[in-house]
């Protein structure tokens, strides 16, 4: 009796596997058959319940039969794979291409090449300078005389034979005037190192960019303007900034600039310690004893510099709170740009 049953069930399940129109069908089939509470299965199971003679025969051919339903299940299953692209002899063109994973700027380069785009706008030239330097053109031409004490202002990386690495971009002021003469306006963005201990907004190496405008009556309202103009388009909303006096060796008069906080709009905020202003750069009008380093007469010329730090600007931007992260190579932080 069970033997007919074996039987038969052979012939229903290979009938039903072949009839199967997709994979799915083909599921069902294994479930029917072969699944947690499948025919096969079932009869598998009742065994332990038949005289021992019995259990061994029947065990036997019903293994068997479970063997062979699942060939034809899996025969039939490769029917509906698709040929893997490997397999097969010839290329079907009109598969869609593998796409090559695209690299993408970093978010320094990104600003870096937003700030040139702005200034060119406005006529300046973009130029650059080299990151080694020697203390003539990193202190003495900008008026910071050896053992003055302005120049502990600048914890420098010092190399072999009176080299090191610039703390500025400044020292590209004088190259730059030793060899073209005014009027001009150019920008300098380029790497600094600073030896100081890092934390969320100080790192060794960072980027700045340098303005100068050398001409007959340039002046502090010049600066503002430029600046203002600069700030708004970098931000995309109108930003205002304010002049507060300091020092700095290359300039006279000398100003630190702030700008209205980009998140409360100078309402006061905790970003800018509820004052409405951020500290963005140092600036001045450029001081005589800078344009007579770089062959200048003062008596003819004048103009502003500054020196704008654009990793922050990029923090800034796009409110990252922390420098370091520019040179981690943390790619969690680097996709988002
Ligand atoms: N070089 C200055 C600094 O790195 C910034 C600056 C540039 C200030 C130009 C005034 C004029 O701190």
């Amino acid at each position: 009796m069970l033997k007919i049953d074996l039987k038969t069930l052979k012939v229903e399940a290979e009938k039903e596997a072949e009839k199967a129109k997709n994979s799915k069908d083909l599921n069902d089939v294994f479930k029917k058959y072969l699944g947690k509470k499948g025919e096969i299965t079932q009869i598998l199971r009742s065994l332990k319940n038949l005289p021992e003679k019995e259990r061994k025969k029947t065990g036997k051919s019903a293994n068997q039969l479970k063997q062979e339903i699942e060939k034809s299940i899996e025969e039939k299953r490769k029917k509906f794979q698709v040929p893997s692209y490997e397999s097969q002899d010839s290329i079907d063109i009109t598969l869609p291409g593998k796409k090559p994973a695209i690299g993408h700027l970093h978010p320094l380069t990104l600003v870096k090449r937003q700030i040139e785009e702005i200034f060119q706008a406005m006529g300046f030239s973009v130029i650059e300078g080299p990151e080694i330097e020697n203390e003539w053109y990193n202190f003495d031409a900008l008026n910071i005389p050896k053992d003055h004490p302005a120049r502990d202002l600048w914890d420098t990386f010092y190399l072999k034979d009176g080299l090191l690495l610039r703390t500025h971009t400044s020292p590209v002021q004088i190259r730059f005037m030793e060899k073209n003469n005014p009027p001009f306006r150019i920008i300098v963005p380029g790497r600094c190192f600073r030896h100081e201990a890092t934390d969320a907004s100080h790192e060794i190496n960072f980027y700045q960019v340098e303005g100068l405008m050398v001409g007959k009556d340039i002046s502090v309202a010049n600066f503002k303007a430029v600046v203002e103009e600069f700030l708004s388009r970098f931000f995309g909303k109108p930003a205002k900034v304010r002049l507060r006096p300091s020092f700095f060796p290359f300039v006279e008069p000398g100003f630190e600039v702030d700008v209205t906080c980009l998140i409360c709009k100078g309402k006061g905020c905790k970003v800018c310690s509820r004052t409405g202003w951020l500290e963005l750069m140092g600036a001045g009008m450029v001081h005589p004893n800078v344009l007579k380093a770089g062959g200048i007469n003062p008596k003819n010329w004048q103009g502003f510099a500054f020196g704008v730090g654009y990793d922050r600007l990029a923090m800034m931007k796009y409110k990252i709170n922390d420098i370091r992260l520019f040179f981690t190579g943390d790619l969690r932080f680097l996709k988002q740009f």
